[in-house]
């Protein structure tokens, strides 16, 4: 059992990617990036005499570098973690395994394949999970509080509750989770590990009921009915965070970016300006981008009153490039925005503006000029960007909202409600939502606004520590 140091941490995080990342430069000079999210905004809120360490993975060559020469923030431990190990557990597991599972991604008749290269990167995912472990363990005081993130580290609170059984541990999922009859797909042993390694904690905690059920239902499937666990099961739906968003939305280089999206949306026929159906996302598997693509074309096609007077700005920030699917994906939604608008574009009408570059102050001016914004992921933990769009936008904005998305608990009454996979359903959901009143469409924003900041991020994650204590 290892020892909780005398000045060790009370409070501590770990999730895969840290809140800040390091740039190394052909000179080699070190250029540190910190980064947003609830957890930030959280750890922030709880004061420095916690002491809080956060642990994560040192993801690039520019952290491994900074990790090597001791470059650290205060409060934030980076493993240099082998990069091949991490490679079999980040892109192996965690993102071609467990996130297909949870978001029910495989074409089954051939994928999944569970074979020796699989069991392999399992125990690089061990591996990885054990590395996290054995950080928590060394850098938390007696009895210290242990927030564990995500899909990456599912066996770590059950690893650590056997090095610091004095700690109080959390595991918290961003995901959505798989119902039983999806789960089971992964190996019987594999899929006992998943679930007894969250079982380690003393509670289990997701974004929605629905999750949190599918969880419970996992664990009696394959554990069976009496699963001998003392862990409790917590939602909290993190909401976003309005202050900041309305404050940063209002900086020069979002107006900025405003005027140039609206260039490119230009004017319709009759000289008013367009309408825009909005999208943004980080172009993940779930998110459904090629298919919230067709709708629009088939919009075009059933409505064609619509040309002309619409264009669809979808943002599409590349995520997970290591994977070639996901490039695929990138290279599947360049190709169908660009058929529609060879098929309907004009001299100067461009049917879809397709941004790919990841840049924060352009997804504020989408999300404040926006007249419709499609969200419709096949499935997804939450979504934030259903929470963001109304409480930056500036004229109001209908969310045509996937039932399969976590939000759907909290907004589905005030948004346009679309089944992903319905192509046709999707496409009349657009046109219902571009053919809404503005006096409809401001009070529906208004009401979504405050669903979707409910439970701002520090809430949500001050909710989490003191629900550790009870
Ligand atoms: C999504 C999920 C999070 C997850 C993250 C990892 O946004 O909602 O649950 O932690 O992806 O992303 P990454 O870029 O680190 O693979």
């Amino acid at each position: 059992m290892a020892s909780a140091s005398a000045d060790g941490a009370r409070v501590l995080v770990a999730s895969n990617r840290g809140p800040v990342s390091y740039a190394l430069d052909e000179s080699g000079e070190l250029t540190a990036r910190r980064g947003g999210g609830g957890l930030v905004s959280g750890l922030s809120a709880i004061g420095p005499e916690a002491g809080a360490v956060w642990v994560c993975s040192a993801l690039s060559d520019g952290d491994r570098e900074a990790v090597r020469r001791g470059v650290g923030e205060p409060g934030v431990r980076m493993l240099d973690i082998d990069a091949a190990t991490h490679a079999d557990a980040y892109n192996g597991i965690a993102n071609s395994v467990l996130w297909f599972v949870h978001h029910m991604l495989y074409q089954t008749p051939l994928e999944p394949v569970f074979d020796a290269e699989f069991r392999r990167q399992w125990a690089s995912y061990e591996a990885y999970n054990r590395a996290f472990a054995e950080a928590l363990a060394e850098e938390a005081a007696q009895g210290a509080a242990v927030l564990i993130q995500d899909y990456h580290l599912v066996l770590v609170p059950r690893m650590l509750r056997e090095l610091r059984p004095d700690l109080r541990i959390g595991h918290f999922s961003h995901t959505p989770w798989a119902p039983p009859e999806y789960f089971r797909m992964l190996p019987d042993d594999i899929a006992a590990k998943v679930l007894s390694g969250i079982l380690g904690a003393d509670r289990a905690a997701f974004l929605t009921q629905r999750w949190a059920d599918a969880f419970t239902d996992c664990c009696h499937a394959v554990l069976g009915p009496g699963i001998p666990s003392g862990t409790r099961i917590g939602v909290h739906g993190l909401g976003a965070d309005a202050d900041f968003l309305r404050r940063r939305a209002h900086e020069a280089d979002v107006d900025e970016r405003m005027g140039a999206l609206r260039e490119q949306i230009g004017t319709a026929p009759d000289g008013s300006p367009r309408r825009s159906i909005v999208r943004v996302d980080r172009t993940e598997l779930s998110k459904n981008i090629v298919r919230g693509l067709l709708a629009y074309g088939q919009l075009l096609e059933d409505r064609p009153s619509w040309r002309e007077r619409v264009v669809h700005v979808a943002l599409a920030y590349p995520s997970r490039q290591d994977l070639k699917v996901y490039r695929d994906y990138m290279d599947e939604v360049r190709r169908v925005a660009s058929a529609i608008n060879s098929r309907y574009g004009t001299a100067d009408w461009t049917p879809v503006v397709l941004h790919l570059k990841d840049d924060f102050a352009r997804s504020l001016a989408a999300y404040r000029l926006g007249d419709v914004a499609l969200v419709n992921p096949i499935r997804d933990g939450m979504n934030l960007v259903a929470k963001e769009v109304p409480v930056v936008s500036d004229e109001g904005c209908v969310l045509v909202l996937s039932r399969e998305a976590g939000a759907y608990e909290e907004l589905g009454d005030d948004a346009v409600v679309v089944n992903p996979y319905d192509i046709g359903g999707t496409a009349r959901a657009l046109h219902e939502a571009l053919s809404m009143s503005p006096g409809e469409r401001a009070e529906r924003t208004k009401r979504l606004a405050a669903g979707a900041t409910a439970l701002p991020p520090t809430q949500w994650f001050l909710a989490q520590l003191r629900a550790l204590d009870a």
